[in-house]
């Protein structure tokens, strides 16, 4: 697992390339440890020029009935040092061109081509207002992970507590939490994929205990993941079987990743936000936000949760304790007054400035523009319409997805596109 951390240190951005008519894990990347993988599901000898020396008994079996793997950033293929025939679903990050630089073609022999098909991504991100001017939602959900049974079934949730929709790869991550276990659900699947815990609640390190928060970081599709109570933070990369500890001994109550690549942290005893920076391990950088004692002066915080950093390093907290979201701007000593509201969770800001955060004690969502401190709900007008909301999300279309504890499901409000005419 040691030598599996350094080298997933590696790992980079998004390319990497398809390889075409290659003898089995033949060369193809002027890495010599990086080969051929096959492609389990078609019969053509293409495949993926990946890394070749990860360790096979850390991944998952593909699905065993269509040869696919369901999880984001994953791809099914043949390994070699496998001992039986069984497809594994491999990280495609670690088939990036970085890892693998493609052969120059005078190392080519002519017989062997090796076509380059770059593996493209896009990151999509939105502005709801800028969609529709006056934007406004549904105000009857629709169920899109959960079913209407609680229980530890695929197609079931058990008290979720957090969200995110990946909208590169259209997926919705759940933090299933008295399940244990983290799961995707697609665009209209009518169950759930496991992608991490799923072994009962405990501290071995493939379980969890309390999920408060979660962040996909896209350079390479894993999951940082507050494991609260076991007081850890944990990555789970795309297709392993347990999670790596990154730090101990913080009661971690919320998490955001910036676009330079820090870790943002919520100490919820320590009435404070730090800041990490995340690579192959997770390094203290520095405290951005409180800690100076619990309390409700600007400058301090009472019980912080969710936060969300936006593209200039600010930080929006949702000051639980205090009735209060505050945000403290890069280099700030004290926060700024964003909005009151009882006992605030999942928060999100969008390209606009306008903050969305859930008034957990009235079961609502409230949008804040820049010049407004009252808010206006937009979820959930009556209070208590929804059951114990936790944590919200926006797909790259707006519409937003609220993770609903009380009631075992994630449900998603549309955006009114009547508005946007
Ligand atoms: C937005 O809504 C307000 C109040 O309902 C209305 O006065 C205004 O004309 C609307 N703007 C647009 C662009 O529809
Ligand atoms: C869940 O409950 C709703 C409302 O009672 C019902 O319309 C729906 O068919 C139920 N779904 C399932 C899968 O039973
Ligand atoms: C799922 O629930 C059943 C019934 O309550 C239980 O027997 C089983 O152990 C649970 N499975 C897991 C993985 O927790
Ligand atoms: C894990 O839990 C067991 C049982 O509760 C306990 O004995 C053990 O000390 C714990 N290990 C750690 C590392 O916390
Ligand atoms: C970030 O800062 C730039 C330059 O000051 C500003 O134009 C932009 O609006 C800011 N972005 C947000 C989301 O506040
Ligand atoms: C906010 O609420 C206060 C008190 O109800 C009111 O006086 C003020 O006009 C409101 N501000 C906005 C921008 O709506």
């Amino acid at each position: 697992m040691i030598v599996l951390s350094i080298l997933f240190g590696l790992f980079a951005l998004t390319a990497g390339q398809t390889c075409r008519n290659l003898p089995l894990y033949a060369r193809c990347s002027t890495n010599p440890d990086c080969g051929c993988l096959p492609f389990s599901s078609v019969d053509d000898q293409s495949g993926i020029c990946a890394y070749l020396h990860l360790n096979p008994t850390k991944l998952r079996a593909c699905n065993e009935y269509n040869y696919y793997c369901d999880q984001p950033y994953t791809v099914c293929v043949h390994h070699p040092s496998l001992a039986t025939k069984k497809p594994l679903c491999y990280p495609t990050g670690m088939a990036s061109l970085d890892i693998c630089p493609p052969l120059d073609h005078s190392w080519t022999s002519s017989e062997t081509t090796t076509t380059t098909t770059t593996i493209t991504t896009t990151v999509t991100s939105i502005s709801v207002e800028e969609l529709c001017a006056n934007v406004s939602w549904s105000q009857v959900g629709k169920t899109v992970a959960g079913s209407n049974f609680t229980g530890n079934a695929t197609n079931q949730l058990r008290n979720p507590t957090a969200i995110l929709f990946d909208s590169k790869t259209d997926t919705l991550y759940v933090a299933d939490t008295t399940n244990a276990r983290i799961v995707t659900w697609h665009i209209d699947a009518d169950y759930g994929m496991l992608v991490a815990g799923g072994n009962g609640n405990g501290n071995r390190s493939n379980q969890f205990e309390w999920i408060s928060s979660m962040v996909l970081n896209p350079a390479d599709g894993s999951l940082i993941v507050c494991d609260a109570r076991n007081r850890r933070i944990v990555r789970w990369y795309p297709g392993v079987i347990d999670g790596e500890i990154l730090a101990h001994n913080i009661y971690c109550s919320g998490l955001a990743l910036d676009k330079q690549g820090f870790l943002y942290m919520t100490e919820f005893e320590n009435q404070r936000v730090t800041r990490w920076t995340l690579e192959s391990n997770l390094k203290f950088d520095s405290i951005v936000a409180g800690n100076n004692g619990k309390g409700n002066r600007l400058d301090q915080l009472y019980g912080p949760m969710n936060i969300f950093v936006d593209e200039n390093q600010t930080l929006f907290i949702s000051d639980n304790s205090n009735n209060r979201i505050v945000k403290w701007p890069k280099g700030a000593t004290e926060g700024i007054l964003v909005g009151n509201i009882r006992y605030p969770k999942g928060i999100r800001v969008t390209s606009s400035g306008n903050v969305y955060a859930i008034d957990s004690y009235y079961s609502r969502v409230i949008r804040w523009t820049p010049n407004d401190v009252n808010g206006t709900v937009i979820i959930g007008e009556k209070q208590y319409t929804l059951s114990q909301p936790t944590d919200l999300d926006f797909d790259a279309n707006g519409n937003i997805y609220v993770c609903l504890y009380g009631k075992n499901r994630v449900e998603k409000f549309n955006l009114d596109k009547n508005e946007c005419l």
